[in-house]
């Protein structure tokens, strides 16, 4: 297995181009299954979560042509509507193919995910919608079986008690082909939640609502092709606004929005960072030793993003003072700290927060995550590391950051990957 070795210290400056989001394009993906025609994504980030799609879509049966940047995607007919446990257990998100497969062709046969990582991560939301709009769930043998009624789904009020990106994006496809109106109440206000409602407008479905708690929408008959350029990865643009602010460096962020930071954006200037919109374009800067520690709750859009905190505590290891971080999203997602604190880093952990005290020095050391965002928090943490740091297990940064040497090196980074024998 591949791993990546830093030599801390560095600091960055220079220009990043931003990718398109991950978390937008998979669902984007997803929509394909709603029409017969092509829908073409562009701006699409070259990751492996991506080619996992591709491949749960080509056994579906849909056409997938891809080139650098943009894929062509066609659901002329499904033969297949059964999405296997091999491919799902690889990545989650595939369970985004439920509700655009019932909502077209009345079945869908879906491998339950399970569990990983950062907690538990239960579907539940996801089937309470589609069975509010008919669908007749079983679970049996690890699988989800799905069925519309006899003429297909239908409208219905759904209300998410708890906000889920996931079982929005699942909701929002299904509804889309429901007959009637459909209600959805407390949906995910998350960037990539509205680029799938937008996408699907362009594809003709009738969405009223976009960017608000509660969506009105008129099921169409059927929805046609469309193109669509990704909305820009605001996880991606956050890892490295904080990986050149622990070097006390500045860089430019290339094509990302301040908006999609949310409260992410407030939290990183009260941590001494300097944020500015030029144009297409964020510049970032942070004079060495002027980080202060601040306070941080995860929470769902606007509020900070817990797929952010993993990376926001390296950066507090080392600020002024300190810094209690809470994470109120996923139950188990603190695993990068046993691995900052071999690198030197104070923190402690009570429960689902921790309290982070910023030290003058971190060291370089042998370390390893079992999750995405884990490891770019590592990476931060060596890039502000004095001497080597090697991080094991660079798969998990190659599902979600497209080119990460290459960005890291231009600007002045001291990084390398080095493949496993
Ligand atoms: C998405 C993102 C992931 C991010 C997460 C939260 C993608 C592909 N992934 O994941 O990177 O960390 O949003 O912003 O977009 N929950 C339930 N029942 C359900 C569904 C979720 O209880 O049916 C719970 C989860 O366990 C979690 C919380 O709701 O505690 C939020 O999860 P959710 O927003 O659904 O996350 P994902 O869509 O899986």
């Amino acid at each position: 297995m591949d791993s990546i070795r830093i030599t801390g210290a560095a600091v960055l400056e220079g220009e990043i181009p931003v990718s398109g989001a991950k978390n937008a394009t998979l669902p984007l993906m997803a929509a394909s299954l709603l029409t017969a025609d092509t829908l073409e994504l562009t701006n699409v980030p070259r990751l492996r979560d991506i080619g996992t799609l591709i491949k749960v879509l080509e056994q579906h049966g849909v056409t997938v042509e891809t080139e650098t940047g943009a894929i062509r995607m066609t659901a002329r007919d499904i033969p297949n509507t059964t999405a296997p446990y091999d491919l799902v257990r690889q990545m989650r998100a595939s369970i985004l193919v439920l509700g655009p497969l019932i909502a077209r062709y009345g079945n869908a046969v879906v491998s339950l995910p399970g569990g990983c990582a950062i907690g538990s991560r239960p579907v539940d939301l996801h089937l309470m919608a589609l069975e509010v709009l008919g669908a007749k769930i079983d679970l049996g043998r690890g699988y989800i079986h799905a069925r519309a009624p006899e003429g297909g789904l239908t409208g219905g009020k759904i209300i998410f008690p708890k906000v889920s990106v996931g079982a929005s994006e699942n909701a929002l496809m299904a509804a889309s082909l429901a007959r009637g109106t459909t209600i959805i109440e407390n949906i995910a206000l998350e960037p990539e939640v509205i680029d799938l409602a937008n996408c699907l407008t362009a594809m003709g479905a009738r969405i009223a609502g976009i960017g608000s708690e509660r969506l009105v929408i008129e099921g169409v008959d059927a929805l046609h092709g469309a193109t669509h350029s990704v909305v820009a990865d605001r996880i991606e643009a956050g890892t490295y606004a904080m990986a050149a602010a622990v070097t006390g460096g500045s860089v430019l962020l290339r094509n990302v929005r301040e908006d999609l930071f949310g409260a992410g954006a407030t939290v990183l200037r009260k941590a001494g960072i300097t944020m500015e919109e030029r144009g297409a374009d964020i510049h970032i800067s942070c004079a060495a030793g002027e980080l202060t520690g601040v306070d941080m709750i995860t929470d769902p859009f606007p509020g900070f993003p817990t797929d952010l905190q993993a990376q926001f505590m390296a950066l507090m290891t080392k600020a002024r003072g300190a810094s209690m971080i809470t994470e109120t999203i996923f139950e188990n997602r603190y695993m990068h700290v046993p691995e900052l604190r071999r690198m030197g880093a104070n923190i402690n952990l009570n429960g689902s927060s921790a309290l982070v005290r910023g030290v003058d020095t971190l060291y370089g050391a042998e370390v390893m995550a079992t999750d995405l965002r884990a490891s770019s928090s590592l990476v931060i943490a060596a890039l502000a590391a004095d001497g080597d740091t090697t991080i094991n297990r660079v798969y998990h940064l190659d599902r979600g950051y497209e080119r990460l040497v290459e960005k890291l090196s231009a600007c002045g980074a001291r990084v390398e990957r080095i493949p496993g024998q």
